[in-house]
């Protein structure tokens, strides 16, 4: 993996322009043998490589989510420097679960490019076919358990930040984590932690990122309310640089998470906030409550103005945006 990160990062440094064989080698310390089979394993990677008498050039980079693509000038300290990739698996929180368990460090981060079983929150299904970001990453934070679903909050914020300056959209969140593009979803986060006598053990957090799926292949009751980057943007969106850049996000504010500056954080997601200020419906176990959104607690927890006036803490549940109307 390491040599094909290397050859790929020698390919790519003047675009468009051969790379001899000899010199490939000596940059990735490899044999010109060597050589020759990392291009055809790329090759099967789904990357076109013209091969000449003047050397190697790339012709087509494929738009997956290989490890080596993405490590390649990965500039963060530790997250995603371990990336497991799948091209199909049940759940990536679930492999991020295992992997936990059998020792796997921080950062590590699990990618596949199909879930069978896409778990949503509250039970649900994800709907995960090609085209997606469908990934997890691995934490051991040193907080109290109870602290854990803050780090949903942290992650919106890192996504929000990341498709809004990659893609100069309108990006907000709804409560207590849905990334929207306008009203529609766009993106979703899992965060499941794992305690061991009151002292927590790991936290994998999953992120689901519709970003070139088909949205024509959503069942109806989703269609509605889904969009995908490239639906909203109008052409394909190269998913390597939008993980690059969303693992840079992730890592910087998670630094601050874990250095108590969750405040700053939460300033972040309140601006962000498309929930507070709505008049919204909030499904919790067998009884739905309404209410206007009138802010956000410093541990993350909606505060509705009830109908007559009273105030309600609503800590989770599934949040609906009624129309302004209302
Ligand atoms: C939601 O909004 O309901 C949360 C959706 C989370 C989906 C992601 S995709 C990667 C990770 N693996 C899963 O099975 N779910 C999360």
């Amino acid at each position: 993996m390491m040599v094909k990160r290397k050859i790929l990062k020698s390919l790519n440094q003047v675009p468009g322009d051969y790379r001899e064989e000899e010199e490939l080698a000596s940059q990735a310390g490899i044999t010109t043998n060597e050589v020759r089979d990392v291009i055809q394993s790329m090759g099967d990677d789904g990357f076109v490589i013209e091969s000449s008498d003047r050397g190697y050039r790339i012709l087509e980079i494929p738009n997956r989510l290989l490890p080596y693509q993405i490590q390649v000038d990965l500039e963060t300290n530790y997250i995603g420097h371990d990336i497991q990739h799948f091209s199909e698996v049940d759940s990536t929180n679930q492999v991020a679960k295992e992997l936990a368990e059998k020792g796997a460090p921080e950062g590590t981060i699990i990618i596949a490019e199909v879930q069978r079983r896409g778990r949503g929150r509250r039970g649900k299904r994800w709907l995960s076919p090609e085209g997606g970001v469908w990934m997890t990453i691995l934490l051991r934070p040193d907080i109290p358990p109870a602290k854990a679903p803050l780090l949903t909050l942290v992650t919106g914020v890192a996504v929000a930040r990341t498709l809004q300056t990659e893609c100069g959209l309108d990006v907000g969140i709804k409560w207590p984590n849905d990334i929207l593009i306008g009203d529609k979803k766009v993106c979703g986060i899992l965060t499941e932690a794992e305690a061991d006598r009151g002292k927590l053990d790991y936290v994998v957090v999953g992120i689901g990122i519709d970003l070139n799926v088909d949205l024509k292949e959503f069942p109806p009751e989703l269609k509605d309310g889904a969009t995908s980057l490239q639906h909203e943007l109008q052409r394909e969106i190269y998913g390597v640089e939008v993980v690059q850049k969303f693992l840079i996000n992730f890592e910087e504010l998670y630094e601050k998470f874990k250095d108590g500056q969750f405040p700053e954080i939460l300033s972040e997601w309140r601006r962000l906030s498309k929930t507070v200020g709505r008049y919204v419906e909030v499904h919790k176990k067998g009884h739905i409550v309404y209410g206007e959104a009138v802010g956000i607690t410093k541990d993350g927890i909606l505060v509705l103005e009830l109908d007559d006036g009273t105030l309600r803490k609503v800590i989770s549940g599934e949040c609906i945006h009624l129309p302004r109307n209302h």
